[in-house]
């Protein structure tokens, strides 16, 4: 049985990392296909280094556009080595562009699609995410879910029962198997970055960094929290595009420095004393690793973090921001525990049931 994997941007590629790597202890033959979605070094190549990925068997070089431009793009270029490389089942992952696109196209030609990270809703329609993930599990025949509410959610939409699989969080596959680097890791970059006691800032998505009337505040806020506590901020290259001047202001304890790689960046999230971002995978990380999230968004599809793990809700609100920094500051922990099946194993359960059904697809 033939699975070709379809990656594209940063977030995809630690969730496809442990997946490709069951599916190959496993036997299965597989294909990798990168959109080029993120196309640069520092978001997308040292992550295929870090995370042991083959190189790609197909590389498609969309590169960046408008929504319509970006997804059409990867669909035109994507249609030909679906149909050269005829394969049984095609994973997609997540809630990129690449992810809706490539869904599409397997759908219109008939081959089966699974979506891993299926099931997960903001509510907010606004988020380009948030219609990727719609369509995406409207059109899957597997979907693989990482929480209960994914579940729920997917049922709730009419999809049948048989075709949702709850079988954890993969990106905390990657996260288990690398953590041990990244400590390791941790020692130089705590003397490179001369860090004693931190917090860590990423902002990246269009309804924060799109606007200046939504960024400059979130900024000011940021530069008065730093005083505090040294902020590490790598910067996004759509958050440095646009403003690369306003960041260089900033007061110099608000450090902003280029995207990180993975093992960096996860040793970062270990030892920082609070995290405070818009990303939808670092409200899970954090979650796993116990370190205080405070989250500038108004919705997450992620409620999971929340109710059981070490995420707050903060919106723009600056005034609860403040004061959740300031308890973070004071070694305050919100109570987590740890969620079932973010256990490190859920790319095996994927690898299991994939066999399952390539057996039975071929009977
Ligand atoms: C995409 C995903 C988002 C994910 C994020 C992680 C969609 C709709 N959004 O957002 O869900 O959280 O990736 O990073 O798929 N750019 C570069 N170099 C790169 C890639 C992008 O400079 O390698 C710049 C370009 O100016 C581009 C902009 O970043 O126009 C935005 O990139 P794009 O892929 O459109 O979306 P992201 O904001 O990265």
């Amino acid at each position: 049985m033939t699975v070709l994997h379809v990656v594209g941007a940063r977030p995809n590629f630690m969730k496809a990392a442990p997946v490709y790597r069951a599916l190959a202890k496993a036997g299965f033959d597989q294909v990798l296909v990168h959109t080029g979605q993120h196309y640069d070094a520092l978001m997308s190549d040292v992550f295929f280094q870090t995370l042991e990925i083959p190189a790609p068997d197909e590389s498609l070089n969309v590169g960046s556009g408008s929504h319509a431009q970006q997804t059409a793009a990867i669909m035109s270029k994507f249609e030909p080595v679906v149909l050269a490389r005829r394969p049984d089942v095609v994973l997609v992952y997540g809630d990129v562009n690449s992810t809706v696109a490539a869904a599409l196209v397997c759908a219109k030609l008939g081959v089966r699609v699974a979506h891993v990270e299926a099931g997960l809703r903001s509510f907010d329609r606004e988020m380009p995410e948030e219609i990727n993930r719609l369509v995406t599990d409207q059109l899957s025949d597997l979907l693989f879910t990482p929480s209960p509410d994914g579940d729920e959610n997917l049922k709730r939409e009419g999809v049948a029962a048989e075709k949702i699989f709850l079988v954890g969080n993969v990106m905390i596959d990657t996260l288990v198997q690398f953590l041990p680097k990244a400590e390791e890791l941790y020692v130089g970059l705590k003397d490179r970055l001369s860090l004693d006691r931190f917090g860590l800032v990423t902002l990246h998505r269009p309804s924060n960094v799109d606007d200046e009337v939504v960024f400059l505040p979130m900024l000011q806020v940021l530069d008065e929290l730093s005083r505090d506590l040294p902020l590490i901020f790598p910067v996004h290259p759509r958050t440095r595009d646009r403003w690369s001047q306003q960041l260089k202001q900033c007061n110099p304890n608000l450090r902003t420095i280029e995207p990180l790689g993975y093992l960096e960046f996860l040793a970062l999230q270990k030892h920082a004393s609070v995290v405070i971002t818009d990303s939808g995978g670092i409200q899970e990380e954090t979650t796993y690793l116990g370190t205080p999230c405070l989250t500038l968004r108004e919705n997450t599809e992620r409620p999971i973090t929340i109710t059981a793990g070490t995420n707050v809700l903060i919106g723009r609100d600056w005034k609860l921001l403040r004061e959740e920094f300031a308890k973070s500051l004071n070694g305050y922990r919100k109570q987590s525990g740890s969620i079932p099946l973010w256990d490190g194993h859920a790319s095996d359960r994927i690898a299991e049931i994939l066999s399952r059904y390539g057996s039975s697809a071929s009977r």
